[in-house]
């Protein structure tokens, strides 16, 4: 008989459910709340509560694509965390809910491996190419920025992680200082496609093995913008594209130089990316010409897959699921997972 697994994230402010079938997506829906554009961030109590009203319609609908009732769900797949934990519990008490209610098994997701096991949704009219074990996975999202080895859909190794700020951070905190508005990535991402990156030069950190640091970077971008608009007021106006462009490129050099060096150092050419900030044109571009170059066999998911979705959830959830694994009902969200 054939897994069929729905799976429920609600780490922070996107509410998504997803149904497949042995590893074969069905439907993946997704409720964005655009509630928190006007406070430049996400707030965590109305995050929470949007999650309440978006829940029953987006597990109804995801249900209903996937032509699939109830009764056919062999196991729900949930986000435990980490993430925002009013977020978290309504997606982890509407799982158990609907688990008492159908009386089919529960099984908690760690929200990274989903990012980090993103290629694995399978879709019907799509090519499907998946890395093969182990892999590298450069997980860079607004939370986390990591280097991860995949040994198996269910072992994994951190080889480096940031000391500080995740990437996806300096985006949006510097997106938002310079007033270009939220979420920082994607304004980034489409200004720097205008603009020049070899005009402006920002120190980058030195920081030893594998890990990452991006807090001093954000403070050089601010510092310097501060300065010149001292000089002139529409420094900032008149040079948004370049600023925009020198700046991704900088965070994409920080990314790559230690992904590079992850690679040499582990001797593995299967490199893959997840999380939000994977969306980037500037980072997705540069990884695949690094690739064509080094040899590397690249994996890109799609953009619905990079951001936080659903899909991922269930795919991780359906590993665990073939081997053995059930959680209990009294299981409480995580805001914070141990490595
Ligand atoms: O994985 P994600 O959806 O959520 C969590 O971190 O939980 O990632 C969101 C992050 C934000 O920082 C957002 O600015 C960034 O992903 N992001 C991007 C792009 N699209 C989203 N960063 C750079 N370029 C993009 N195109």
């Amino acid at each position: 008989m054939a897994d069929i697994i729905l799976g429920i994230e609600s780490s922070c402010d996107d509410t998504s459910a997803a149904v497949l079938k042995d590893g074969w997506l069905l439907s993946n829906v997704l409720a964005s709340q655009d509630v928190h554009k006007c406070y430049g961030g996400v707030i965590p109590e109305l995050a929470s509560r949007a999650h309440q009203q978006n829940i029953v319609p987006v597990v109804s609908e995801a249900v209903k694509r996937a032509g699939i009732s109830l009764g056919d769900i062999s196991a729900i797949a949930f986000t435990r965390g980490p993430g925002l934990l009013g977020s978290l519990l309504v997606g982890t008490s509407f799982a158990k809910g609907l688990a008492i209610a159908l009386d089919c098994p529960l099984v908690e997701v760690n929200h990274l491996q989903g990012h980090v096991l993103a290629n694995f949704v399978k879709q019907y009219d799509k090519e499907n190419r998946v890395p093969s074990f182990p892999y590298l996975c450069l997980l860079v999202s607004g939370g986390n920025s990591q280097i991860v080895k995949v040994n198996s859909p269910l072992e994994f190794e951190i080889l480096g992680h940031t000391i500080d700020d995740a990437v996806g951070e300096a985006f949006d905190k510097c997106s938002k200082m310079l007033g270009l508005g939220y979420p920082g990535g994607p304004v980034i991402d489409r200004l720097a496609k205008l603009g020049d990156p070899e005009r402006f030069r920002f120190n980058k950190p030195h920081i030893p093995g594998l890990d990452y640091s991006f807090s001093g970077i954000k403070t050089s971008l601010l510092y310097f913008v501060r300065d010149e608009m001292q000089k002139d007021p529409e420094f900032m106006e008149k040079n948004k594209e370049d600023i925009c462009a020198s700046f991704q490129k900088t965070l994409i050099d920080i990314l790559m130089d230690k992904l590079v060096k992850a690679a040499r150092q582990t001797g593995i050419s299967e490199i893959t990316i997840g999380g939000g900030v994977s969306a980037n044109s500037g980072l997705r571009a540069r990884i695949e010409e690094e690739g064509r170059r080094r040899g590397w066999n690249t994996y890109l998911p799609e953009f619905k897959f990079t951001t936080d979705n659903a899909a991922m959830i269930a795919v991780a959830g359906w590993f665990h699921y073939l081997n053995g694994e059930r959680c209990p009902l009294d299981v409480a969200p995580l805001s914070r997972i141990a490595d």
